[in-house]
């Protein structure tokens, strides 16, 4: 797993911790060590880590400030972006939250190992994805470049998704005000223009390129026009990453690939450039380029997805909870406080995390256009017979929707203490066509492994089509 430098070298320079965590990893951001699933030093930093180390204070407090930040800056995009409803760029912030947040978390992790450099934001459309950066950069002292054409897509070519030129315009009046209002524009930097040209010139050092371009040509003139000012330990981090074109050694399969991941594979081919890559969560993937064949990202989401669950239901900064993890011992109250925050929101076997991209710890009562599809996203298990679901249906009104079971879920794994759990995620795509205007109670139905149904027919949640 990726932990800062300092939380590292904290538990290193500690004779106990150090015995108990050996196989830690230090490398920069790959490692040839087998990373085994467990959430122990995620625990540890939980319960004794934050009262007897300032840099995993620093770090929690990091983690959970900008993901209450990034989900505050979601709401306040609102649910349109003044287009005619059901186009492909109606919905104002065109990423969430948690893909904002894995960006934030490695920039954090890039400041701990003093590794230099800028962001580069190619594609920020209203500037939802670089508001976000722009309170992580403010906060590492990084300075966040924002480059787009402010006129929207360029002419498309052959590109598979349904687009066209104009599409996803964020005049720059508007990016520059959304940052002012909603970001922190102290440490950000504007290049305005079609990439093959604005970008031609570029000479700053970049520790992270974040490239949202939806195109192959847009991906490939950003590539080659600044990816060699990647800083040594610098890496890519791409909107339109697809787990299923991975290949199982961990590079693009060129076979399925379009797009955005075709335009990887082949600027990385064409310039023998090693990498390995992964997909992260929702449409975001890490690139870490020149890395050998037997080296492994080190970055799992779960990571932060464990502690950002834990902080989320009980401030890591709480005096009584503090107090009696001094009392119970640190570890026994660290799975205790886990199993209990997962409890909470789970009921028994499930829980919503999202409805159209929102955390709905957030948002409880969601909103959606008639005539635009929208997300939802969690988990199911089966816990009598303690494996994951056959299949979940989501029903809203009368309609049952499928939803793409099998997603992976390493923190159920861990929390259950189930290996067999740890693709026990969902997403369920909901068109909302042939619902009518109105407030929906959501009902979840989970398959369980032996074929029987369960039903909540009221999961607390309700989608409002307008
Ligand atoms: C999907 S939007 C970005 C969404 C944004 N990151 C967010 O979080 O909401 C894609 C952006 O890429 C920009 N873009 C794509 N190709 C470009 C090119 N060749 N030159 C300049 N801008 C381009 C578009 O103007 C648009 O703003």
């Amino acid at each position: 797993m990726l932990y800062p430098k300092d939380v590292v070298d904290f538990i290193k320079n500690d004779t106990i911790l150090s015995r108990r965590f050996n196989d830690i990893a230090d490398d920069l951001n790959a490692t040839e060590k087998v990373l085994n699933y467990s959430c122990d030093v995620e625990l540890w930093m939980y319960s004794e880590g934050v009262r007897v180390s300032r840099a995993v204070r620093k770090y929690l407090f990091f983690l959970s400030s900008m993901e209450k930040i990034f989900n505050t800056i979601h709401s306040s995009f609102g649910k349109t972006s003044g287009v005619e409803r059901g186009r492909i760029d109606d919905l104002p912030a065109q990423t969430s939250a948690r893909e904002m947040l894995s960006i934030a978390q490695y920039l954090y992790y890039l400041n701990s190992h003093g590794i230099q450099g800028s962001v580069l934001e190619c594609g920020s459309f209203k500037g939802f994805s670089s508001c976000c950066l722009s309170w992580a950069c403010h906060y590492l002292n990084r300075t966040l470049i924002v480059a787009d054409s402010f006129q929207g897509l360029p002419d498309i070519g052959n590109s598979l998704y349904k687009v066209k030129r104009g599409d996803f315009k964020g005049d720059f009046d508007l990016v520059k005000s959304n940052i002012e209002h909603y970001g922190n524009i102290q440490n950000v930097k504007f290049i305005k223009g079609w990439f093959n040209e604005s970008l031609r010139n570029f000479k700053e050092d970049l520790c992270l390129l974040w490239m949202d371009v939806d195109l192959y040509s847009s991906a490939k003139d950003v590539l080659q026009n600044v990816f060699n000012n990647l800083t040594k330990g610098g890496v890519v981090f791409s909107h339109e990453f697809s787990a299923g074109y991975m290949s199982s050694d961990g590079v693009i399969d060129e076979k399925g690939a379009h797009d955005v991941m075709l335009a990887l594979h082949d600027y990385f081919k064409e310039n023998t450039i090693p990498y390995k890559a992964k997909h992260l969560m929702e449409d975001t993937g890490i690139i870490v380029p020149n890395i050998s064949k037997n080296m492994n990202i080190i970055l799992h989401t779960y990571s932060s997805n464990v502690l950002i669950d834990v902080l989320n239901n009980y401030s890591a900064f709480d005096v009584k909870i503090l107090n009696s993890i001094h009392k119970r011992g640190p570890t026994q109250i660290a799975h205790f406080i886990l199993r209990r925050s997962y409890k909470n929101t789970t009921r028994s076997a499930y829980c919503i995390d999202s409805v159209g991209g929102q955390n709905i710890r957030y948002q409880p009562r969601v909103f959606a256009r008639k005539d635009e599809e929208f997300t939802m996203t969690g988990w199911a298990i089966d816990t009598d017979q303690k494996k994951p679901a056959t299949c979940v249906f989501i029903k809203i009104g009368q309609q049952y929707y499928p939803a793409v079971y099998g997603r992976e879920r390493v923190d159920l794994a861990i929390v259950y203490r189930n290996e067999f759990l740890k693709n026990s995620g969902f997403i369920a795509y909901i068109p909302t066509k042939s619902l009518d205007v109105g407030e929906y109670g959501i009902t979840i139905v989970i398959v369980s492994a032996d074929g029987k149904t369960y039903t909540e027919e009221d999961t607390g949640h309700s989608i409002t089509i307008v």
